[in-house]
């Protein structure tokens, strides 16, 4: 028999249900084969897990690197990456967004290895239309090779933020209406690789890759996004919350910007808008916007 009262319970347990699925849709947290191609490296790229882990690995002869497979136009992007452990000096780890073609947009964290007990150098850059120059660089404030921690690119149109560990480190903020170029009409795609380049990355390119460490491994699980995914000209935004799409609207509140102005103040090494030398005629014009 079925009172009113068990009626509704089983109608709310349908809903609830019906939006469960829904949710798993949406986020479907990360299945390498299923969000990604391995692109180079010749076999050392490598899915594992039944999907659940990817690896990438650099030897004398090759680095190797995935993409994504699909095109994202705005997204809350989440990664947990496991970085090169021991001496990984003269290795580089990009993991970044880019769109196709010339003029391009590009949003980067790239991951300048060291020698072992030595800092990692989390570098960033912004490209809109093809321009770049935006480097900022950090170091962390953990040891990012002992285990896996989340790396996040929030893109919406009114911002891009970096995060590490749910802590904000960036902000580049949409500032069209000053005459500053914003990525928000080209797709992007994911991107990652490992490679050499001891001519630069490690102080300066002073310190080589040694190569009888090799092969250097980096790791990565948990892949998420909630995204908007660009199809044949039209794009469809998942969200993993019945409410909506919170991420779209997301921006740094009043703890946002106390911890991005703590991390700016304890770990940035580096900022393209305080360096006189570069930019003598004075610095781009985001820098005392933003
Ligand atoms: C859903 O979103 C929240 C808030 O952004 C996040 O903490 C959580 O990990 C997400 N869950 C899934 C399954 O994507
Ligand atoms: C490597 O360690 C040296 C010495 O601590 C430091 O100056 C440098 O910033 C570190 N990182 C890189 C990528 O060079
Ligand atoms: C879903 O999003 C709303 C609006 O942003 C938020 O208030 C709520 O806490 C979120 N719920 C979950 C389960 O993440």
């Amino acid at each position: 028999m079925t009172s009113p009262s068990t009626f509704v319970a089983t109608k709310n347990m349908a809903m609830v249900f019906l939006l469960s699925s829904c949710l798993l849709l949406a986020a479907s947290a990360g299945n390498f084969y299923q969000d990604f191609d391995i692109t180079w490296g010749d076999g050392r790229a490598k899915i594992l897990n039944n999907g659940q882990r990817l690896t990438l690995s650099l030897d004398k002869t090759s680095g190797s690197g995935f993409k994504s497979k699909k095109q994202y136009l705005f997204g809350k992007i989440d990664m947990q990456l496991k970085l090169v452990p021991g001496n990984s000096a003269g290795t580089v780890t990009a993991y970044y967004l880019s769109s196709l073609g010339s003029a391009h947009d590009e949003i980067d964290f790239e991951f300048l290895g060291n020698l072992s007990g030595d800092p990692y150098i989390l570098h960033t850059n912004v490209f809109t239309q093809g321009k770049g120059n935006r480097e900022q660089q950090f170091y962390l404030w953990f040891d990012p090779t002992k285990d896996f921690h989340t790396y996040s690119i929030l893109w919406n149109p009114q911002a891009i933020i970096f995060s590490v560990e749910g802590t904000p480190i960036r902000e580049f903020k949409n500032l069209e209406s000053k005459g500053i170029p914003f990525p928000k009409k080209q797709p992007m795609l994911i991107y990652s690789s490992l490679w050499n380049a001891d001519d630069w990355a490690t102080r300066g390119g002073l310190v080589k890759t040694d190569w009888s460490q090799a092969p250097f491994t980096a790791s990565y699980r948990n892949f998420n996004a909630r995204a908007c995914v660009w199809s044949t000209g039209s794009s469809s935004c998942s969200s993993n919350n019945s409410s909506g799409y919170s991420w779209l609207t997301e921006s740094l509140d009043a703890t946002g910007q106390e911890k991005i102005k703590w991390v700016q103040k304890n770990y940035m090494i580096y900022n393209y808008c305080t360096d006189i030398k570069r930019f003598p005629q004075g610095f781009p014009p985001e820098c005392s916007l933003s």
